[in-house]
């Protein structure tokens, strides 16, 4: 079989696939380099259930619970550690007007039964006395952890290859091009050209900042917040990196803005003031393959027999790639997909209208 897309879906599947015994190439002229290279890699069914999203948060809490044996069982067979840490998030408010919008969320996800707790600004600080004290409230949800995607992208490729994998270092331009009974089309926003499915790009900045004198960040929870209105996420990392992201932009550049720049690092300021003393060490912007409803697009091609796609992740990949590679690699060995996989075929929106 043929992967298209080396970034973490399609390494996860190449591998899942390999271990159960089938033979695999995987096509990417630059592995690892597209979304997977810019993620922050929050694992975050609960912080990230939103309103009318509740069939992908089902997955998203699906695929978080399958993250601790899956990070534990990817170090043993690569020796890479991919950075999972389980202390949890917290998300907060700086003003009454930040905290009153978060606030309506965080019922909305108590209310389909989601672990997530309020907590008063003084519990707060007592979590993180690195939170500015403007910051008026906020809550712990204590699933959901975090991984370092890069570090995750070197441990599937080490593991891919110990299992047999074969990397083909070619950008595939067209489906023909793979010589593979099977192809399973994992490349985020190249899919659209490759299958005509509607994957469209949103582009996020994305920040790298690094903790003075060599130490860890002064905060162990990933820390997600709005700062007058401006949504914002803080990913400490051991060695001492802070993620600081993202911009959501329907635009399809990967320049790297001032304005992007200034908004993400004054929101970040404002929640942990001891940021400015932070090195900034990389600035830079990706694409998030995004589809009509936010949700991936996971399964058979009708009308194209042999080829499935792995993609439309959007703000999910890193999540969600344990359940996306144990799913595919299921329908693949067995022909029939999971009924897990119902809500989110790839047929399953109408063609676009015309208006002209
Ligand atoms: N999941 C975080 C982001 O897409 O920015």
């Amino acid at each position: 079989m043929g992967v298209v897309g080396a970034g973490a879906v399609g390494l996860a599947v190449a591998w899942r696939c390999a271990q159960r015994g089938l033979r695999v190439s995987v096509y990417d002229d630059r592995p690892g380099s597209g979304a997977s290279h810019v993620a922050a890699g929050m694992l975050s069914p609960v912080a990230e259930a939103y309103f009318g999203e509740h069939k992908l948060t089902a997955l998203l809490v699906e695929s978080a619970a399958r993250w601790p044996g899956f990070a534990a069982e990817l170090a043993e067979a690569s020796g890479v550690d991919p950075g999972y840490r389980t202390e949890g998030t917290l998300v907060v408010g700086l003003t009454a007007d930040d905290l009153a919008e978060a606030g309506r969320l965080w019922s909305y996800q108590q209310g389909l039964g989601l672990p997530i707790t309020p907590l008063r600004p003084s519990a707060l600080r007592d979590r993180e006395p690195a939170l500015a004290t403007r910051v008026r409230g906020g809550a712990v949800a204590p699933g959901d952890h975090q991984v370092d995607p890069r570090r995750l992208v070197a441990a599937l490729r080490v593991a891919a290859e110990r299992a047999g994998v074969v990397f083909r270092p070619a950008r595939v331009g067209a489906l023909s091009e793979v010589d593979a009974a099977v192809t399973v089309v994992a490349a985020g926003c190249g899919a659209a050209a490759l299958t005509g499915l509607p994957v469209r790009p949103v582009k996020g900045q994305v920040l790298r900042l690094r903790a003075p004198g060599g130490g860890p960040p002064g905060f162990r929870h990933v820390i997600r917040g709005y700062a007058d209105g401006e949504p914002v996420y803080l990913v400490p990392r051991a060695g001492g990196e802070v993620v600081v992201g993202a911009t959501v932009e329907e635009r399809a550049d990967t320049e790297v803005t001032a304005g992007g720049v200034l908004r993400l690092l004054r929101a970040a300021v404002e929640l942990v003031p001891e940021l400015t003393e932070y090195e900034l060490v990389e600035a830079v912007a990706g694409l998030r393959p995004a589809t009509p409803d936010n949700a991936p697009l996971i399964g058979a091609l009708p009308g194209r027999p042999g080829v499935l796609a792995a993609t439309g992740h959007h703000r999910h990949g890193i999540v969600l790639t344990p359940v996306t590679a144990d799913l595919v690699t299921e329908l693949i060995v067995t022909g029939e997909p999971d009924p897990a996989l119902a809500p989110f075929t790839p047929d399953r929106f109408p063609k676009e209208p015309r208006w002209n």
